[in-house]
């Protein structure tokens, strides 16, 4: 199977099975499946955060299981459950429209609601564990599906538990988000005031909001429809505060955001443009033009070739900045 239309880089590879599921039982079916035991595998929501770097030997799973329901509700909260297979953005829709407030930060981000989790998807201020109530998983080995609480996924800057200990042991089934029915507006990102003002907005709503985020994506992150790509392939690095003001001494101008009394965050597409990678075309892939952190397939690219750019840029990055660039994108 073709999995190019599955992958937002767009890269052609192929899984040698590849099976999408739109129930748990399907799941659970498949994963009992005594010809697909020893098989390696592969779970898949909107496939916005991989690069694949060769042909799939195993079996891939799309996770497909849709629809969403409010569960609880009260004067000031709404709870609503979404499957793991829906599109992300259509549940920002959902909730912006019906004017619960809390995801309007984070319209517009490829993927699916299961993916979400998985590294605590952020944006413009604010972090999916914010409106994060809960999860159930499926844990492979045993087929029991256990529920995640807040504290049990130990969310981290794109970090949680699944991407640590439960590493391919779970699949995540549904997440139930926290809403508020009286919205907290997260402006403080530089971007959103100015883009709001451009837009002549008066009177604040989680709706405006929406727009300006949308607004600011599509200026400068390139549309996967389009030109491939799966959003910041790198992470923004965290450093010593030492070294932070080594660097600013030597480059004035670095931007960064502060983290804890030890440590500071400097933006990666920040190094990346200073080491000279911004906009630059190798063949059919490259690094995009207005944001260097995302790295581009023109069309044709191989996954090798992103991921032998990537480790020049990592080399560069390096090399200018004594940072290590770890990437944010899994390899497959
Ligand atoms: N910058 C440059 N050159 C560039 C890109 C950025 O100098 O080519 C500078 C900007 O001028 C700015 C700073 O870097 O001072 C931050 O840039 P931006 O606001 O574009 O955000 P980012 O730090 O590059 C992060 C997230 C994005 C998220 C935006 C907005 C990570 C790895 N990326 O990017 O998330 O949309 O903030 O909140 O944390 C993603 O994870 O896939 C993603 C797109």
């Amino acid at each position: 199977v073709q999995l190019k239309p599955y992958n937002t880089f767009g890269i052609e590879a192929t899984a040698k099975y590849f099976v999408e599921v739109s129930s748990i039982e399907q799941l659970k079916e498949i994963l009992q499946n005594p010809d697909y035991q020893s098989t390696e595998r592969l779970i898949l929501g909107g496939g916005s955060n991989m690069l694949l770097t060769k042909d799939f030997e195993g079996l891939v799973i799309k996770i497909a299981i849709k629809g969403f329901e409010v569960v609880k509700e009260n004067e000031d909260n709404i709870w609503i459950k979404a499957g793991a297979g829906v599109v992300w953005h259509d549940l920002v829709m959902h909730c912006v429209n019906q004017n619960y407030a809390g995801m309007e930060n984070l319209s517009l981000i490829p993927g699916t609601v299961g993916a979400a989790p998985m590294q605590n998807i952020g944006a413009y201020g604010v972090e999916i564990k914010e409106v994060f109530e809960e999860l159930e998983a499926l844990e492979i080995e045993t087929g029991e599906i256990r529920t995640f609480d807040k504290a049990t996924c130990n969310f981290g800057y794109r970090e949680s538990i699944f991407k640590h200990e439960a590493k391919g042991k779970y699949i995540i089934l549904n997440v139930t988000f926290k809403l508020n029915k009286k919205p907290t507006f997260h402006v403080e990102y530089g971007a959103i005031k100015d883009t709001l003002a451009e837009m002549g907005v008066t009177e604040m709503s989680i709706k405006a909001i929406s727009d300006a985020v949308i607004h600011i994506r599509q200026s400068k992150l390139p549309n996967p429809a389009e030109i491939g790509n799966a959003g910041s392939f790198f992470k923004n690095p965290e450093i010593p505060n030492t070294q932070f003001e080594a660097l600013k001494a030597q480059f004035p101008t670095i931007p960064s955001y502060p983290v804890n009394e030890t440590t500071t965050k400097v933006p990666a597409g920040w190094l990346i443009e200073q080491a000279g990678w911004k906009g630059q075309r190798f063949g059919n892939v490259g690094v995009h033009a207005k944001q260097a952190l995302v790295l581009v397939n023109y069309g044709g690219g191989k996954g090798e070739e992103i991921k032998d750019l990537s480790q020049k840029i990592q080399a560069s990055v390096k090399e200018k900045f004594g940072i290590q660039l770890s990437a944010e994108v899994n390899f497959i």
